[in-house]
């Protein structure tokens, strides 16, 4: 495929899935900001393939988010695919400098804000995929989106579920506000890749990684089918609001969410949740 004349952003662009997205997309010729903490990672990629930039920012803190947005601004015209591949298995409490629960902050917030600011770049045809995780359970029964992140951390793990959950919900939410104006929002949950995400979890979680990887994993090629496919497939120029999981081989395929993930109300309570917790800036909700 040629890309030539589209940008993307790859959040997670210098490690794992999101590094692989951005290697992919630049060889085929788009012009391609990796988002990430790490320059000396950057670097090494940025030497690896030509038509890669990159923008230093700590997804977690808000400020770092809407800094970044400018930059990304001052610097392109137009943007044509957003891929949110950041993310992070945090297991200490542990809270932002905003307050805000780690997890939330960096696995989902970060997606909401951002998006939010860059999307009067993305013009009709553009397409935001987020890289999801399988935690998704129902939310009536678990999800409270008030008071919990910002003043009482929950368990470190339960906290890693819940951010998965509003990554689920917000994909949904936004997918209603986003018809009919010519963006998409899609996600797909990768299945088990080989990269580096459990490098904070505890000592048996890793051991039994290791044990099962060669197993269980998919390589980090075959785990960045799925938002390579979700961001440029021809086929799915007007999909909206679905969710894909990985195959070993071959493109991602449909999957649904659990009954109960996702209402309009539910929707509408995460949003205004996600618009208190970044200050109340996070700009144009439709519908
Ligand atoms: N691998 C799997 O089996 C698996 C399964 C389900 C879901 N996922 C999801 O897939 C996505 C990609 O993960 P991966 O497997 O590719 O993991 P990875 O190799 O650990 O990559 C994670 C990326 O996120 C970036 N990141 C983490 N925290 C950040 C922060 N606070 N600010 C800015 N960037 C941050 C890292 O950049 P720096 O290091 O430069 O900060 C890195 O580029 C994640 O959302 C993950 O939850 C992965």
């Amino acid at each position: 495929m040629n890309l030539t004349g589209k940008t993307a952003l790859v959040t997670g662009g210098t490690s794992g899935i999101g590094r692989q997205v951005a290697l992919t997309l630049a060889a085929q010729g788009a012009s391609v900001v990796i988002v990430g903490r790490d320059a000396a990672k950057a670097a090494a990629i940025m030497r690896q393939q030509s038509g890669i930039d990159f923008l230093p920012a700590d997804l977690s803190e808000m400020a770092q988010v809407r800094a970044l947005a400018r930059q990304f601004a001052a610097g392109h015209g137009a943007l044509h695919y957003l891929i949110h591949s950041a993310g992070i298995h945090q297991n200490d409490r542990a809270l932002t400098s905003d307050g805000i629960e780690y997890n939330f902050a960096a696995n989902y917030l970060n997606k909401f804000l951002l998006t939010n600011l860059l999307r009067p770049l993305m013009p009709p045809g553009g397409r935001i995929v987020a890289v999801g995780s399988p935690y998704v359970f129902n939310p009536k029964q678990f999800f409270r989106f008030t008071g919990i992140y910002r003043d009482r951390p929950p368990l470190p793990f339960w906290s890693l579920v819940k951010s998965g959950m509003a990554v689920s919900v917000w994909t949904a939410e936004l997918a209603r506000c986003l018809a009919g104006s010519g963006l998409t929002i899609n996600t797909v949950v990768p299945g088990v890749v080989r990269t580096d995400i459990l490098q904070h979890d505890p000592w048996p979680v890793q051991l039994l990684d290791r044990l099962l990887r060669p197993f269980v994993s998919l390589s980090v090629e075959q785990g960045s089918t799925g938002p390579l496919y979700l961001a440029t497939a021809p086929e799915l120029a007007r999909t909206n609001g679905r969710f894909y999981k990985n195959q070993r081989r071959g493109n991602p395929v449909p999957t649904q969410v659990p009954a109960g993930t996702y209402n309009a109300g539910l929707g509408q309570q995460l949003w205004s949740f996600s618009e208190e917790l970044v200050g109340g800036r996070g700009a144009p909700h439709v519908g």
